[in-house]
């Protein structure tokens, strides 16, 4: 299946379970001063689940465009050397407002990815909230896994439990404990299940996160009850077409190996050294011009404070990625016309041909700045004796030379 069927797949499932397809809301959340991007396909409903907006739905179904380089859930750092962070990327999900709750929430998950995508049942593992009896029987007694692939999970208690099982949207929002799942992609990757030292490696891959939203956490810290316990599911559609296609990272799904040959070529057309196809810095450049295309897309421009610095901040690192694979002039923006095409279907706003000029100029005037900062790096380190540079010179190259 393509990126383009599984969404189809995702969608159309779960209108056939009574839920309104919504399209996804823009990058940029509206009205909102918590949030710098839209970071979950639950933001544009959050008035629904604290009672304050009605919708003509109690059910609801997206592909919601997601960033994540800043605020509470941040994987900047992480992109181009795992397999599966990403600057950009598209939520699934499935919402209830104060209709279905866990029960039906887990049904639907496990008939989707077993009947549907037809994963095997074996290769799935799930974990819920520790003190989660109801969903720990859900999954176990109903639903059937063995309770050696069912792992409990707390809120941050020590050693053994890295990760949390209570999802919240920021420092304030609604939240609740939340079940997820993941997938085994077999003992050929590193890594182990949820919960154990392991976890970070790429063998197990969280797939799909369940939350069961039950409370509205305010400024002091303080939980509330909602109105009424409600549902908010996030599927990263790059990690189910990793698993869907066989493969083990997300930049081998077709959509991302598109990417990466036009960034090689993009690269290459202002180098003089071919880019090696698996190299991090390629994946850099792949996953931040969708960051940027649709940040452009959405109206944010690059500038030198919040969500316009954001996207400074991941134009100028694929940029310096581009630099170490030997590019020395514009190449970024050619890239936007590949993402146009793997995407355009499914979200028009990438058709605007202003993206390309606003990436373009932040590229030529970033590029200015980099070669000379490139030319006090490089006498800073000719110069030195001590193999360690004075800060003083970092700071400069840092804040002057981004
Ligand atoms: N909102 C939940 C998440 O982002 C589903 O993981």
């Amino acid at each position: 299946m393509k990126v383009a069927d599984i969404r189809r797949t995702f969608l159309k499932f779960y209108e056939s379970k009574g839920h309104t397809i919504v399209a996804s809301s823009p990058v940029v959340p509206g009205n909102d001063p918590t949030l710098l991007f839209t970071n979950a396909g639950m933001n544009q409903f959050k008035d629904v689940y604290l009672g304050f907006d009605h919708r003509p739905y109690k059910r609801a179904t997206t592909s919601q465009k997601c960033i994540r380089a800043g605020g509470k859930h941040n994987d900047l750092d992480n992109v181009g050397y795992t397999a599966r962070h990403h600057t950009f990327f598209e939520m699934l999900g499935n919402f209830s407002f104060g209709d279905y709750f866990k029960k039906d929430a887990i049904h639907f998950a496990w008939e989707l990815l077993t009947e549907h995508f037809h994963l095997p049942p074996e290769k799935l593992w799930v974990t819920v909230y520790a003190e989660d009896q109801e969903a720990y029987d859900i999954w176990h007694k109903e639903v059937g896994i063995p309770a050696d692939r069912i792992v409990r999970i707390g809120d941050n208690k020590g050693a053994r439990y890295m990760s949390d099982n209570f999802w919240m949207m920021g420092d304030t929002g609604p939240c609740g404990p939340c079940s997820e799942i993941f997938y085994d992609h077999g003992p050929s990757v590193q890594g182990g299940p949820p919960g154990s030292p392991e976890e970070d490696g790429d063998r197990y891959m969280e797939i799909w996160n369940l939350v069961f939203m039950q409370f509205y956490r305010d400024e002091k810290g303080e939980m509330h009850k909602l109105p009424r316990p409600s549902i908010d599911t996030g599927m990263g559609l790059e990690r189910i077409a990793t698993v869907l296609q066989g493969v083990h990272s997300n930049y081998d799904i077709d959509l991302f190996k598109n990417l990466l040959a036009a960034a090689k070529a993009a690269v290459e057309s202002v180098s003089t050294v071919p880019a090696d196809i698996n190299s991090p810095s390629l994946k850099v450049i792949a996953d931040h011009i969708r960051a940027c295309a649709f940040c452009v897309a959405d109206g944010v421009l690059p500038g030198n404070e919040g969500r316009a610095y954001v996207l400074r901040r991941i134009c100028r690192r694929a940029l310096r990625h581009g630099y170490k694979l030997g590019a020395r002039g514009p190449f970024f923006y050619k890239l936007v016309d590949a993402v146009r095409k793997e995407m355009g279907e499914a979200y028009p706003e990438l058709m605007n041909h202003e993206i390309e000029k606003v990436i373009e100029a932040e590229e030529r005037r970033f590029l200015q700045t980099l070669s000379k900062g490139m030319d006090i790096l490089d006498a800073a380190i000719a110069e030195n004796k001590t193999g360690v540079l004075p800060g003083d010179v970092v700071f400069k190259l840092h804040d002057t030379y981004g």
